[in-house]
C-alpha cells in the first residue's frame, strides 16, 4: 500500500481491483467527486477496431473485462461507487457507445439520480466507408440524491461574457456536447484511453471545490488524480494493473497541489447586482420604457439585452422573461 502525503492529510492510491479496495479503503459518503472510465470490455483488437489505438506507447498491464461478465462487473463498482459518494456527491462515467446499455442498466438498479447525458465529440480517426464515422463518448453524470450538489455555473465563464455573435460563453460551456480533442503525446508512454487534461479540469472545476475528495476507481494514466491535486482538491483511487500503477504512480508523486490554477480562464463576473431579485412593478415599467429606447437607436433585441444587463444589474435570461411577459 502506498500513501501519498497531499496539502490536506494523507489520501491513498491502491493498487488493488476497485471494488475490493473500496471495500478496504473508503468509508461510507466519504468522497464527494468520483471521476472514471471504466475498462470496456472489448479486448486489445476490438478496442483498435472500435476506437483506433496506436499501441506503440501504451503502457502494458491495462486490465481489460470479459465480455460476458461486464454487467455484472458494472454494477459491482457502481453500487460500491454509490455508497462512498456523500449524499449531493456527483459520478461521472465516461463510456463508449458498446457497453453503454450495461452502465445505464446498472446506474438504474441504483438509487443514484440522472443529472445529464452528455456527449462528448472527439476525433477517433478511424476510416470506415460504408458507414459513419465514431466520433463521441458518452460522459453520463449522476449524483447522490440527500445533500446539496456541488455545481460552480460560473467557474469557467461569468453569467455576462459574450463571444463575438454575442452569444453567451457561459450557456455554451454548459451544452451538453462536448468538443475537447484528444492530447497528443508523441513519443511519450501513456495509459489506454488516457483521458484529455482539458476535459478533466472542466468536470472537476464544475463538480468540486478546492479540498474536496476526487476519487477514480480506474485510474489507469492517473489523469483524473492529476488534475485534482493540481487544482487543489485531494484525489484517490485504485488499479488493478501493477505495471500501470507502478508506472503512473512516480509521475502523480511530482504533481504539485494546485499547480494547474495558474492556467485557468479567469471569468469575467460582471456586476449582477440585482440577480435572482423579485421585479418591482416600477422596474418592470423601466426595463419595458428602456427596452424601447434602445430599440429605437438601432440596437436589435440581443444587444439592448446585453445593456440592459449591465444597466440594471440582471442576468440575459431574467431579462429575456421579463420582456416577454411585458409582450417585447
Ligand atoms: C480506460 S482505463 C482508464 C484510463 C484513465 N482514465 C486515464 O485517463 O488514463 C481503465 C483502467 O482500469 C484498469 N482496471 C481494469 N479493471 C480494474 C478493476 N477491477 N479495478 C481497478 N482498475 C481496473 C485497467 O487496467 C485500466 O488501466
Amino acid at each position: 500500500m502506498l500513501r501519498i502525503a497531499q496539502n490536506k492529510g494523507e489520501v491513498p492510491f491502491y493498487n488493488l481491483d476497485c471494488v475490493e479496495g473500496a471495500r478496504k479503503h473508503l468509508k461510507d459518503g466519504s468522497v464527494d467527486l468520483i471521476v472514471t472510465d471504466p475498462p470496456y470490455g472489448i479486448g486489445g483488437g476490438g478496442l483498435h477496431k472500435h476506437y483506433h489505438r496506436n499501441e506503440e506507447f501504451v503502457v502494458d498491464g491495462y486490465i481489460e473485462v470479459p465480455e460476458e461478465e461486464y454487467g455484472e462487473f458494472t454494477l459491482n463498482w457502481i453500487r460500491e461507487a454509490e455508497r462512498v459518494l456523500r449524499p449531493g456527491g456527483s459520478l461521472y462515467i465516461v463510456s463508449g457507445y458498446t457497453h453503454l446499455l450495461h452502465i445505464l442498466s446498472a446506474l438504474r438498479e441504483t438509487g443514484l439520480e440522472e443529472i445529464n447525458h452528455l456527449i462528448w465529440k472527439y476525433s477517433f480517426g478511424v476510416y470506415t466507408k460504408k458507414k459513419y464515422v465514431s466520433s463521441h463518448y458518452h460522459i453520463l453524470y449522476y449524483a447522490k440524491p440527500g445533500g446539496e450538489r456541488t455545481f460552480n455555473t460560473n467557474c469557467r465563464f461569468g453569467a455576462t461574457e459574450r463571444n463575438g455573435g454575442n452569444g453567451s460563453l457561459n450557456y455554451l460551456d454548459r451544452e451538453d456536447v462536448w468538443a475537447i480533442p484528444r492530447e497528443y503525446k508523441p513519443g511519450q508512454k501513456k495509459n489506454k484511453n488516457e483521458l484529455p487534461k482539458e476535459l478533466l479540469k472542466k468536470i472537476v472545476q464544475y463538480s468540486s471545490d478546492p479540498g474536496d475528495l476526487v476519487c477514480d476507481f480506474f485510474l489507469g494514466g492517473f489523469s483524473t488524480a492529476k488534475v485534482a491535486i493540481g487544482l487543489d482538491r485531494k484525489a484517490c483511487g485504485f488499479e488493478k494493473s501493477r505495471e500501470a500503477f507502478n508506472h503512473h504512480l512516480q509521475e502523480t508523486l511530482k504533481t504539485k497541489p494546485g499547480s494547474l490554477l495558474a492556467e485557468l480562464r479567469q471569468p469575467t463576473q460582471g456586476s449582477l447586482s440585482n440577480q435572482g431579485e423579485r421585479w418591482t412593478e416600477n422596474q418592470k415599467a423601466d426595463l419595458v420604457k428602456r427596452f424601447d429606447e434602445l430599440r429605437g437607436e438601432r440596437l436589435n433585441k440581443k444587444e439592448s439585452i446585453s445593456v440592459l444587463s449591465k444597466e440594471m444589474g440582471r442576468g440575459y435570461f431574467s431579462l429575456l422573461n421579463a420582456l416577454r411577459e411585458a409582450g417585447r
